[in-house]
């Protein structure tokens, strides 16, 4: 059956699942049940991914660790704590598309921003802006407009905001390369996401990057809706940094440990200002407890504090089922879920919802973002309780995504039943 021909009925939902390659992951997650006990329609893994059924087991076997050996699991440990964090680095490399000593779990998404801010946003009087995302989410926005005050600037001249022209909703990639060519001359900083939280549109992080470079700005992206749902290159992007959370398509769970990318040509960069901490000092003489800070070659010199060990566990779950099922294959079945849920919202074509997300494969990852008219959260809180999940934007949006390693094409198909009976 060809992944992108689409037919309407339930029958053609059944085939897909059936001849689907990847259909067993599913049973590697536990997916909501509603209170009668049915398995709940889940499409929201842009916000917080399933928990894998081999999590418990994970953190299980830390805290056996902990209970038997104290301290000395820092080095005794089935999995030593010491080097904990680096159980994830291959893969993160992986995913991301970069050389493992570009790469760091740690901390959380904002964290990891700021402490990537105060090394790489320098800003002067004649080069001091940061270019994002109009609407960009909110804690991005609150982290480089804290930034620019920081250095005693102004964001209301120090912040410049990509809008998408009147009446559209996603942003022309023309738009971002003219307005990186006009004002990049006076730009310290382009910081902008993978992938937008709100409508889903992916970017092309190497045609900005080389744009934001060509005009001498430090280039930089918030991964967070990126990560584990677009395949990625970040090195060969060539972006100074890059930074992402865990708990969604990555499926590490609440809060989970983030990610961080520093480029390779900024791992022996000792002359940027950074805030230390001791995680982040050479290891081989991190024991000897001398007073002055030398930072590890690579993005673990970023690192401040000795990592949550049960944080990272279930993260360790997941990804070695991302390994297993491997991004090239999950990026096929989902650019095949989303166009089919995209093929069914326009066969149930009505006045009350528009699809703002791209519709070219290349320009979004699993989600799509339906404006609804006339609607708040009450519309999606409804759908909540009858277990059909996604989850909703002020002040219009709907966001739902088909996660390809744990939802069905019959996930999708009974997502569109139900959400057309709530728009009609
Ligand atoms: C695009 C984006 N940036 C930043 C954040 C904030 O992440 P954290 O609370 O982990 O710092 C989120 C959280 O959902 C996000 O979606």
């Amino acid at each position: 059956m060809n992944p992108l021909t689409f037919e309407s009925g339930e029958q053609f939902a059944r085939a897909m699942d059936a001849s689907d390659p990847l259909a067993h992951f599913r049973e590697r997650f536990f997916i909501p049940r509603t209170n009668s006990g049915e398995e709940c329609v889940y499409l929201c893994g842009h916000s917080l991914g399933l928990q894998p059924k081999t999590a418990r087991a994970y953190i299980e076997q830390e805290l056996r660790d902990w209970a038997e050996l104290g301290v000395e699991g820092h080095f005794h440990a089935k999995n030593p704590w010491m080097p904990y964090h680096r159980l994830l680095t291959e893969q993160t490399a992986m995913l991301v598309g970069a050389e493992p000593g570009e790469v760091v779990v740690m901390n959380s998404l904002t964290v990891n921003l700021h402490l990537m801010m105060a090394s790489f946003y320098r800003p002067t009087r004649e080069r001091g802006k940061i270019l994002i995302e109009a609407g960009a989410f909110p804690s991005d926005q609150y982290a480089v407009k804290s930034q620019i005050r920081f250095h005693g600037f102004d964001p209301a001249s120090s912040l410049i905001e990509l809008k998408p022209r009147e009446g559209e909703f996603c942003l022309r990639p023309e738009d971002i390369q003219s307005t990186i060519e006009r004002e990049g001359d006076s730009i310290a900083l382009i910081m902008l996401g993978g992938v937008n939280y709100s409508t889903g549109q992916a970017f092309d992080l190497k045609e900005i990057t080389t744009a934001g470079h060509g005009k001498g700005c430090v280039v930089a992206f918030d991964l967070a809706h990126a990560a584990g749902n677009i395949p990625l290159r970040l090195h060969d992007s060539s972006a100074d940094f890059a930074v992402w959370c865990s708990y969604k398509y990555l499926n590490g769970g609440p809060g989970c440990v983030a990610g961080c990318f520093v480029h390779e040509r900024h791992s022996h960069a000792w002359e940027l200002p950074r805030y230390a901490g001791w995680w982040g000092h050479k290891e081989a003489i991190r024991f000897q407890m001398g007073p002055e800070f030398q930072p590890m070659v690579g993005a673990e010199g970023w690192q401040l504090s000795n990592p949550p060990i049960m944080a990272l566990a279930p993260l360790c779950a997941s990804m070695e089922i991302f390994s297993e099922a491997g991004m090239e294959r999950l990026r096929a079945k989902s650019i095949s879920l989303t166009g089919y849920l995209e093929f069914l919202l326009k066969q149930s074509a009505s006045p009350v919802f528009s699809v703002v997300t791209p519709s070219e494969p290349g320009q979004r990852g699993a989600q799509l973002s339906i404006r609804l008219r006339g609607e708040g959260r009450a519309f999606c809180d409804k759908l909540v309780a009858q277990g059909t999940i996604g989850d909703w934007r002020e002040p219009d949006t709907f966001r739902v995504a088909p996660v390809p390693l744990y939802n069905s094409y019959q996930d999708v198909y009974r997502f569109v039943q139900r959400f057309s009976a709530a728009c009609s």
